[in-house]
């Protein structure tokens, strides 16, 4: 399988990686075909992502785009990490193989869910916001979870 520098640099030296112990907004997403993870925390402060960082149980690719996928959000609003999608992280990565596109989808739906999470901890219905999001799984499923 062919893949490009950035996708090897990302998956050997991956950037984010870790957990944030004060993060305010934290999801976790998996697909069930392959059976990969990834978890992303996000702290926010007056609606900017000031600090994220991520763990990821996957193949390289997730690891790769969960990797650019935090460097693509770090320093954002929440309104502009939202806009992140998939085809975006592929672009900053120049591209994926077709097999491996749906790794780039979990890190776009792990951003979703952490934003999901944040929202849900300030009392706020995410679903408008962010809509529902496949694949949201783990103790933090803010997908899953309903105001009441
Ligand atoms: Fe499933 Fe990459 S093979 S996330």
């Amino acid at each position: 399988m062919n893949y490009s520098e950035k996708v090897m640099d990302h998956f050997a030296n991956p950037r984010n990686v870790g957990e944030l112990a004060d993060a305010n907004g934290v999801g976790e997403v998996g697909n069930p075909k392959c059976g990969d993870i990834m978890k992303m925390y996000l702290k926010i402060e007056e609606g900017i992502i000031k600090e994220v960082k991520f763990k990821t149980f996957g193949c390289g690719a997730a690891i790769a785009t969960s990797s650019m996928a935090t460097e693509l959000i770090k320093g954002k609003s929440i309104e502009d990490a939202l806009k992140v999608s998939n085809k975006a992280v592929m672009e900053a990565l120049d591209g994926l193989p077709p097999v491996k596109v749906h790794c780039s989808v979990l890190a776009e739906q792990a951003i979703k869910a952490a934003i999901s999470d944040y929202y849900l901890k300030n009392g706020i219905d995410p679903i408008p916001i962010v809509g529902r999001i496949e694949g949201c799984s783990g103790e933090n499923a803010a997908c899953y979870k309903e105001l009441n």
